[in-house]
């Protein structure tokens, strides 16, 4: 079982799965002026005229010169002009529309353009499909919580790791680290620590885009012959007030499942995301990484509230802000920040707490999309014809 386990994890790229939409950067930070951006591992720059957003790879097919060093030099053509020698290309398609310093007499040849990417604003975020294929709709590939607008709303920050978007994403499979490293931060610290030594469970959603996570039985205090308890007595005496719930899982019973059909509180999908939801139905947070670089990922947190009247969002926003935007987004995920970041890459003894992380990682090698595999396997000459090519 080990063995395969490790197998599977270097399947999943370093850089993050290709062909899915992630969310790049806060759009309120695109303007008119070109800004430089990297998703897994690739260059684009963005830029913003009448209103609409461009993606273009951020290297300019003359001499390599970055487009985001450039201008919009045209207002309401969608263009963005070179820094260097004013190569100018259309935002949408990635044409070479004008070679500024030579002229309006021949046409700019087709091969010149540079890359387009799928781009669009949603909740919040400027969002890029960085891939290989046609993109898919954006509405198809996302949870409901984040899609529709109708129905939800969201209040949401990120943070930049300095580490690889597997240590984010695995930390946010369920694997049991929150009982033990998250018991002193402010929203447990008077609390019982939550249940642990529990039994791990996780299944596929029916939609196939990810797995759920369930947890049974579990204790609030343990005995270790020869050391005492857990938690030991010198952290124990100050546990006063009840346990919140936070361990506790979507059962049956649970308003999430008998009005809304939410079977898992904890889910992962693909590409890279957690939802942590609570029982009434009615709240998720959305936990997003985008991998930038190798060693750089972003942790986009949108906190997904259901819509029930003014009064109610009004009364969510105010306790996001004067309570979780600090103790849960900030203190609570800067816990996992501070380890994550130094973890060191190597051999892995996995255990029973990281049920849910093999889980994880196994459904992700599996499922990911690929769409040259894919295209390989519809048309197995294919591959034939391209190796009788290379000789
Ligand atoms: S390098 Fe961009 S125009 Fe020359
Ligand atoms: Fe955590």
């Amino acid at each position: 079982l080990d063995a395969s386990l490790n197998e599977n994890r270097t399947e999943i790229p370093l850089l993050g799965l290709r062909n899915y939409w992630y969310p790049a950067i806060a759009t309120w930070r695109i303007r008119k002026k070109p800004r430089a951006i990297s998703v897994l591992g690739e260059k684009i720059v963005l830029f913003r005229d009448n209103g609409k957003i461009f993606a273009l790879a951020d290297r300019c097919s003359h001499r390599g010169a970055p487009l985001s060093m450039g201008k919009c030099l045209y207002p309401g053509s969608g263009t963005v002009s070179c820094p260097y020698h004013g190569w100018t290309f259309e935002g949408g398609t990635g044409k070479l529309v004008a070679k500024l310093m030579e002229g309006s007499e021949t046409p700019p040849p087709a091969r010149a353009a540079v890359k387009p990417y799928p781009v669009q604003e949603h909740a919040g975020f400027v969002w890029v499909f960085v891939g290989d294929m046609e993109p898919v709709p954006f509405e198809t590939d996302l949870p409901e919580c984040i899609t529709d607008r109708s129905q939800w709303f969201s209040i949401s920050n990120w943070r930049t790791y300095n580490c690889n978007w597997r240590l984010l994403i695995d930390n946010l499979s369920h694997e049991q680290h929150a009982p033990f490293l998250h018991r002193d931060s402010p929203e447990l610290l008077f609390q019982p620590i939550f249940k642990h030594a529990t039994r791990n469970s996780t299944e596929e959603l029916e939609d196939g885009r990810g797995i759920g996570h369930q947890a049974t039985g579990g204790v609030h205090v343990t005995h270790y012959p020869g050391l005492g308890d857990f938690p030991p007595p010198q952290e124990a005496w100050y546990r006063v007030l009840k346990p919140s719930g936070r361990g506790k899982d979507m059962s049956e019973g649970s308003e999430a499942t008998s009005k809304y059909g939410i079977k898992f509180r904890h889910m992962n999908m693909l590409p890279s995301l957690a939802l942590i939801g609570r029982p009434n139905g009615n709240f998720f947070t959305c936990r997003f990484v985008t991998p930038v670089g190798e060693n750089t990922t972003i942790l986009f947190n949108l906190n997904l509230f259901r819509r029930r009247g003014s009064l109610v969002a009004l009364m969510n926003s105010l306790k996001w802000v004067f309570w979780s935007s600090w103790a849960h987004d900030w203190l609570f995920s800067d816990q996992d920040k501070f380890v994550i970041e130094r973890i060191r890459p190597g051999a892995e003894m996995l255990s029973r707490t990281d049920i849910g992380l093999t889980a994880w990682r196994w459904f992700t090698s599996t499922n990911a999309r690929r769409p040259e595999a894919a295209a390989a396997a519809a048309d197995p000459q294919r591959e034939k014809a391209e190796a009788s090519n290379v000789q």
